[in-house]
């Protein structure tokens, strides 16, 4: 095992050649007790799953797929904070391990010259006032090459070599991952949200901006003026009102 200098994340870590997904041995892991900071790596997958029901490419030997097991001591409401701590952890590594300027996407994704180099898909055990455990999935765009991507991503792609013009050492990337994974989740169970809220705003750059966000069932215009302190986006619109969204794609326009 990897000398991690971690107190919580990566207590456990177990590696795969191959699995279907990381996420789904983590579900396993977490039905079976394994405890808090259990990881799960795999070289490649076979049924690597987005969001949205998507699949998510995952060829063997160029990038990260990894799943955190967390048990949270909060309300199943709170779990997508969760969401902004595995964004911020992503975002930090790859600035400091690619030297590159990385943003985030809200409330997750993470770009590199507004083309996405991570992918976030946080899973949730949980009864009505209790968390079981969550499932932090990332995977990480590391030494992919242009023509290694799908053909038909709805969405520009990088990868950190693209970005870097070097290959970056995949052990170096997940132990910086881990190391900065730890530390947030040290801060949020000691501090609570507001001080990784924080880090995740150091990371976003759309304030000020226009977009336009793509709801269930409508599509809104506006100025995004900030967020609010559960992770809300405000946005507004062109007819004076502040509207709160929740949940939903935006688009810088
Ligand atoms: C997205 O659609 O943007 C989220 C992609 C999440 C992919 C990661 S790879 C590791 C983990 N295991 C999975 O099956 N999915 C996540």
């Amino acid at each position: 095992q990897a000398n991690l200098e971690t107190e919580r994340i990566g207590c456990e870590v177990i590696y795969y050649a191959e699995t279907d997904s990381t996420n789904l041995c983590a579900h396993e892991l977490g039905k079976a007790g394994a405890p808090e900071g259990s990881v799960v790596l795999a070289d490649s997958q076979i049924a690597g799953r987005g969001r949205l029901g998507r699949r998510w490419c995952s060829p063997p030997g160029v990038n990260l797929y990894a799943s955190v097991l967390l048990r949270p001591p909060v309300a199943p409401r709170y779990a997508s904070q969760l969401t902004f701590l595995s964004a911020a952890a992503v975002a930090r590594t790859v600035a400091e391990t690619g030297n590159l300027a990385a943003t985030v996407k809200w409330p997750n994704d993470v770009l590199v010259g507004g083309r996405k180099i991570a992918g976030l898909l946080n899973e949730l055990d949980a009864e009505t006032e209790q968390i079981h455990y969550l499932v932090l999935g990332i995977g990480v765009n590391l030494n992919m090459r242009t023509e290694q991507f799908p053909e038909d991503l709805r969405y520009p792609a990088t990868s950190m070599m693209l970005e870097c013009g070097r290959k970056v050492s995949r052990l170096d990337f997940v132990r910086c991952l881990l190391r900065h994974l730890d530390h947030l989740y040290a801060l949020y169970l000691s501090e609570g949200f507001p001080p990784v809220l924080a880090v995740w705003q150091q990371y976003f750059d759309l304030v000020g901006r226009s977009v336009e966000v793509d709801l269930q069932d409508r599509r809104i215009i506006g100025k995004v003026a900030g967020l609010d302190s559960d992770g809300a986006l405000l946005l507004d619109l062109t007819d004076g009102t502040r509207e709160r969204v929740l949940a939903g794609d935006v688009k810088p326009l």
